[in-house]
């Protein structure tokens, strides 16, 4: 799909992606004449099966890992819950303690958020200025009781890629097993699960041109889970439910696309996305720039305007037909700024002006003057009614 074909220029890409036609097409059967359960016996069952097998071979050679290793969920977040869940309630009677850190995913800040309830102690490590975890900290707050290491391979607002192969060398030496949610690094940034280290590895299908609703989680051998969801002996019996065919299907071939371009995508998307910032910077004074300035996923770019906040400019690009995040957590109704920014010791209203602009394979330098022009429009609209806004000084510098 090309973006003339989208109503939207469409810069939400860390939010979820349109389907690649080459995914619907490897789907459609299994959406119709192909609509055997994987689990029957018949020739139309044995179809299925042998699709979700194959599409278990792309997922794991996406990321370096053995098919066997690969366990499908129904989404990231389900992933995020299996790992977590499930080590610290197979090893509740080792030890009860938790690291994570402060700029996760709620899919495992909640879910730590859970289980402090459930009488585990959580560590959330803090992190720097640009979003970095110190693998030091982490490893500093390993304890003789702690069972689970979790920190993210690649944020979703900001995009800090973090030094997880450090975390987890540092784990291995304590006998501590690590997760990394690498659901915004997968087809953004190599991901080979032998080289990094961590031992369970979150991943889901819709941030890569796949179908919404399907996940996986790569486990390395050994490492014991509760399942989250009893019944049948579905995935090794980690989590029943009868299998979503067509969507793993999409995944396996998305993950294979994904893997197969990383390279190109990455230096294309990259240019676009630092031609973007240029321009940006260019033509708004007063804009601070959020994240990690080389350790950043080449799509991402997060940017605050001081003065004004980011509702504000989604609404003012939306009506320009520009789709683009903020950071706060205005999905559950709350207006409260992102925990991520604070995390990274923004005040609370440089948090509330941060946009998140994430670019995809499909945008073009020749989107950036409209992009920049409607972006300007908006942010100058904003401030003239800001009763704080300011003129920066006659010869300063700019953010
Ligand atoms: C880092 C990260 N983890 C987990 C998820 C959740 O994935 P899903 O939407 O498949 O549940 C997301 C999606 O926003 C994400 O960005």
């Amino acid at each position: 799909m090309n973006q003339g074909d989208l109503p939207f220029i469409y810069l939400d890409h860390n939010a979820t992606t349109p389907v690649r036609p080459e995914v619907e097409e490897a789907m459609l059967p299994y959406q119709g004449r192909i609509c055997g359960n994987a689990s029957s016996l018949h020739t139309l069952g044995r179809q299925s099966r042998q699709a979700i097998e194959e599409a278990r071979d792309r997922v794991a050679s996406a990321i370096g890992a053995g098919s066997e290793d690969i366990i499908f969920t129904g989404c990231g977040s389900e992933s995020d819950n299996l790992a977590v869940k499930g080590v610290a309630w197979k090893n509740r009677s080792r030890g009860t303690h938790i690291i994570t850190s402060r700029v996760e995913h709620p899919a495992v800040i909640e879910t730590c958020r859970y289980l402090e309830k459930n009488g585990f102690r959580v560590t959330y490590v803090p992190v720097d200025e640009a979003g970095l975890v110190s693998p030091d900290a982490v490893a500093e707050a390993i304890t003789p009781e702690t069972v689970l290491i979790s920190v993210m391979l690649a944020n979703n607002e900001v995009g800090t890629i973090q030094p997880v192969g450090e975390i987890a060398a540092a784990a291995r030496a304590r006998g501590v097993p690590v997760h990394t949610d690498a659901v915004q690094a997968l087809g953004k940034i190599p991901l080979d699960v032998e080289q990094l280290g961590a031992d369970l590895v979150t991943l889901s299908a819709h941030k890569i041109y796949g179908p919404k609703g399907v996940g996986a989680l790569w486990r390395r051998r050994g490492v014991k889970l509760e399942p989250l969801i009893h019944g049948g002996e579905h995935e090794k019996g980690l989590r029943a439910g009868t299998e979503n065919t067509a969507g793993i299907v999409g995944f396996g071939r998305a993950a294979e696309l994904a893997a197969a371009e990383l390279e190109q995508y990455a230096v294309r998307v990259g240019q676009t996305r630092d031609q973007l910032e240029q321009e940006i910077m260019a033509a708004i004074d007063q804009v601070r720039f959020n994240g990690h300035r080389e350790k950043r996923l080449p799509n991402t770019l997060n940017l605050s305007f001081e003065f004004v906040e980011g509702e504000g400019i989604l609404l003012g690009l939306d009506s320009a037909g520009i789709a683009v995040s903020t950071g706060s957590a205005c999905s559950s109704g709350s207006l409260e700024p992102s925990h991520v920014m604070l995390a990274m010791g923004l005040s609370p209203v440089d948090a509330q002006g941060a946009i998140r602009f994430s670019l995809g394979r499909d945008n073009r330098l020749e989107q950036i003057p409209s992009i920049v022009s409607a972006l300007k429009e908006t942010v100058e609209r904003l401030r003239s009614i800001s009763p704080f806004y300011r003129q920066p000084e006659e010869g300063g510098e700019k953010d």
